[in-house]
């Protein structure tokens, strides 16, 4: 039982294999949040002091007991407007004018299994894994009740969270806020680490201190965006990769949100999140229920590093979902850094002969093939092969593909449309525009009202039409700009703020459509590279395009944040040509590899145009990474360099603690370099350990290789293991430790 009700204490104590999570039910009816953190059984109430710090109101039915304030103590899930001026998880306003939510306790339950959300993206649980708390609290003024969802996976360190709101009064309600999750912490010095970024330049961690007041990361974009990311770490200020108490916070959606954290008087923390408010409402009339995104709370009290491998194995297992959710990728070569929008059946073909000599599972095709589409000035929308470039049309180009040795994949931007296309010249009032208004437009396109019935239907039809007109395994789906111009043409005024929230219910029931009657195909989100990087896309496509930027240097840093919650599985990268396009950058082809080899790998350039040596390279590198697929793509992650060092260092061990994968990059080289040294992670004490093979790229000399004896475990992760070093234009090397002795 990982839920448990004192009766006499009146406190409920979630509790998974790290940590207890503890609430109490209090008179008048208030909900408190007592702890969370690691694991204890102890009624924790005894925290709380009775403390008048003034200007904190104290309820009516506590008259005689100033200290006793809303303001002061850890709220479960704040109302607004009854005494607590912190940062507020639910606003709201009624047609009778009544504003803000008093929320007093009507009620909890607990079931076996996990609650369901309907129409949004969740994580899903095995029999037995996980157990759900419900518990009902109401407004009596509003007449708004609201379910707190906790579902606890016990074995993963992780509670998920979700509210349901549902109007049971007779007024019509005007929902401004509705945060998915709220978490009061009363004690402790903190950092607080957000993830942001730009275009070609995501998810580089910012690590700060929590400071009094305010504090956040969010998007107005309509999306999660390259800029923010929707999940945040709470730490202590001590914590480290492998030690201290951690929190994360992950939210399953991908528009528009919000994540606070708020230092108050008293030095307690208020983190909570959810839909983006600014630009939201939803009504609810009497009857009717919303349900908010769900959000992944995970507590790990050995450091980062635990926190990130705890992140990685509950998406890997609980979230992604499917045919592909768990096996071996496909080796990919995708057409756009090859031939950008210069393509047509013979360039596909020659590429398809490259891919199935090199050995690739799957050539993609990317932009460029469909209407009138030689640049990206039109045709999103026209989703026919362009008869001029693909005469034979895409179930032809399939076979011929196929002959030749691998799979054929296609990119779509089905949520798009440009003001050039025959789309937008038969339904101009599908795409998101005010009217009278002149549209914004984004890498010159328009962004399609999903949250319209017959604009999905439409998506739906099309895509289904072409998976159905051709042998295809792969999708890439696209998302090139963000949502401006917010209005859709079917809602009332009063529910113009629903349009943001309405179009990701609709691109989920799309995606939860496509999914269900494809389950064969391999769908890889994308939206500019990592524009849209976070768990509601993968809980329907299991792996997203990290990043526009293919320079491994640069996106070694990419992966590296996007590593510290989502796992290496979920990353796409791939080799592209050297220079590199977006950064002028020249590396070596060895190095590219090590740099890419995520658990979803592949190739973004011409092989035609390399030499045969780095043919027969890429050969080579496409058997490794087969070799070590399984490892990369279930292995724990251990990182052993920070961002600001001048290489990157990480391994990935096996759960079995059998194999590890140790990679080292230079992000810069000096003069007269020192040795590398490395204390490794990850391994068994008592095992004892073989370099299986290593390997170097971009070295400037001939180095030894490391003798090939065995260490002890207990040598390399306490005296730890020491490295040539390296120097060269960004040499990298890798090395594969296996366990020698037995370890039953
Ligand atoms: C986006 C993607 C790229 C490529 C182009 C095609 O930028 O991230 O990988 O598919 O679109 O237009």
């Amino acid at each position: 039982m990982s839920i448990r009700y004192n009766e006499k204490d009146q406190t409920i104590t979630l509790l998974t294999r790290s940590a207890a999570y503890q609430m109490q039910i209090v008179p008048p009816g208030y909900l408190l949040h007592l702890y969370y953190g690691r694991r204890t059984e102890e009624d924790l109430s005894y925290l709380y002091l009775d403390h008048d710090c003034g200007f904190s109101p104290n309820p009516w039915e506590r008259q005689d007991q100033r200290g006793w304030s809303l303001d002061t103590l850890p709220q479960e899930y704040a109302g607004s407007l009854g005494g607590d001026f912190r940062t507020p998880c639910l606003e709201l306003s009624t047609d009778r004018g009544i504003r803000g939510a008093d929320l007093r306790y009507a009620g909890h339950t607990v079931t076996a299994g996990k609650y369901a959300l309907s129409g949004l993206p969740a994580a899903w649980a095995r029999e037995g894994e996980a157990e759900t708390l419900t518990v009902t609290l109401a407004d009596a003024a509003s007449g708004l009740q609201a379910e707190l969802l906790y579902a606890v996976f016990e074995e993963r360190d992780l509670i998920c969270r979700a509210l349901r709101l549902k109007n049971t009064g007779d007024q019509s309600i005007r929902l401004e806020k509705a945060a998915s999750v709220c978490l009061d912490l009363p004690f402790g010095d903190w950092d607080w680490i957000h993830f942001s970024g730009r275009h070609t330049m995501e998810r580089r961690p910012e690590r700060r201190r929590l400071l009094e007041g305010l504090q956040g990361v969010g998007s107005l974009r309509g999306a999660s965006g390259h800029q923010a990311n929707p999940f945040v770490i709470l730490c202590d200020r001590e914590a480290g990769e492998e030690q201290g108490d951690c929190y994360g916070m992950m939210l399953l959606y991908s528009g528009s949100f919000l994540a606070q954290l708020e230092k108050d008087q008293m030095g307690a923390v208020r983190l909570t999140a959810g839909i983006q408010p600014e630009l939201f409402s939803w009504r609810l009339e009497p009857g009717e229920s919303f349900e908010t995104p769900e959000a992944l709370l995970c507590f790990s009290p050995e450091g980062l590093g635990g926190l990130s491998r705890r992140y990685h194995r509950f998406l890997r297992q609980n979230v992604c979902r499917g045919y592909w959710a768990e096996r071996p990728r496909p080796v990919v070569l995708n057409s756009w850094e090859a031939c950008y929008f210069d393509v047509d059946e013979e360039r596909v073909l020659a590429l398809a002969r490259q891919a199935g000599d090199l050995g690739a599972d799957v050539l993609v095709l990317d932009d460029g093939w469909f209407g009138d589409r030689r640049d990206d000035h039109r045709a999103l929308g026209d989703w026919t092969p362009n008869p001029e470039r693909f005469p034979h049309g895409l179930g032809w180009l399939a076979r011929k593909v196929r002959e030749l040795g691998s799979g054929f994949g296609l990119w779509l931007e089905p949520e798009m449309v440009s003001p050039d296309s025959a789309l937008y010249r038969a339904h101009p009032d599908w795409a998101l525009t005010v009217p009278g208004r002149p549209p914004t437009l984004g890498r010159n396109q328009l962004v399609l009202d999903l949250g319209r019935e017959e604009v999905q239907n439409w998506i739906y039809d099309t895509v289904a039409g072409i998976l159905r007109s051709a042998d295809i395994s792969y999708i890439k789906w696209d998302m090139n700009r963000e949502l401006t111009d917010v209005y859709s043409r079917v809602l009332p005024p009063d529910r113009q703020g629903e349009c943001v929230h309405r179009y990701y219910r609709g691109l989920y029931s799309l995606m939860e459509r496509l999914c269900r009657d494809f389950p064969r195909v391999l769908f890889e989100g994308c939206a500019g590279g990592g524009g849209r990087f976070d768990a509601g896309i993968l809980a329907y496509f299991p792996q997203i395009w990290t990043s526009d930027n293919t320079d491994p240097v640069a996106r070694l840093g990419i992966q590296e944040g996007t590593g510290y919650g989502y796992p290496l599985s979920a990353m796409a990268a791939h080799v592209s040509a050297s220079p590199n396009h977006q950064t002028g950058r020249s590396t070596p082809l060895g190095t590219r590899a090590m740099a890419a080899m995520t658990g979803a790998f592949g190739y973004e350039l011409d092989p035609g145009k390399l030499t045969e040596t780095e043919r027969q390279e890429i050969r080579r590198q496409i058997a490794r990474w087969r070799e070590l697929e399984s490892l990369l793509r279930t292995g724990e992650l251990y990182r052993l360099s920070r961002p600001e060092d001048p290489f990157a260092a990480w391994q990935l061990v096996s759960t079995d603690g059998g194999e590890s994968l140790l990679t080292v990059c230079m992000r810069a080289v000096e003069s007269n370099p020192r040795p590398l040294w490395l204390r490794l992670r990850g391994l068994r004490p008592e095992g004892r350990y073989r370099i299986e093979w290593q390997e170097r790229a971009g070295c400037l000399e001939e180095l030894s290789e490391l003798p090939e004896r065995e260490y002890a475990g207990s040598a390399l992760l306490y005296a730890g293991l020491t490295l040539p070093p390296l120097r060269g234009d960004y040499p990298a090397m890798q090395l594969l430790l296996q366990r020698t002795d037995d370890n039953e």
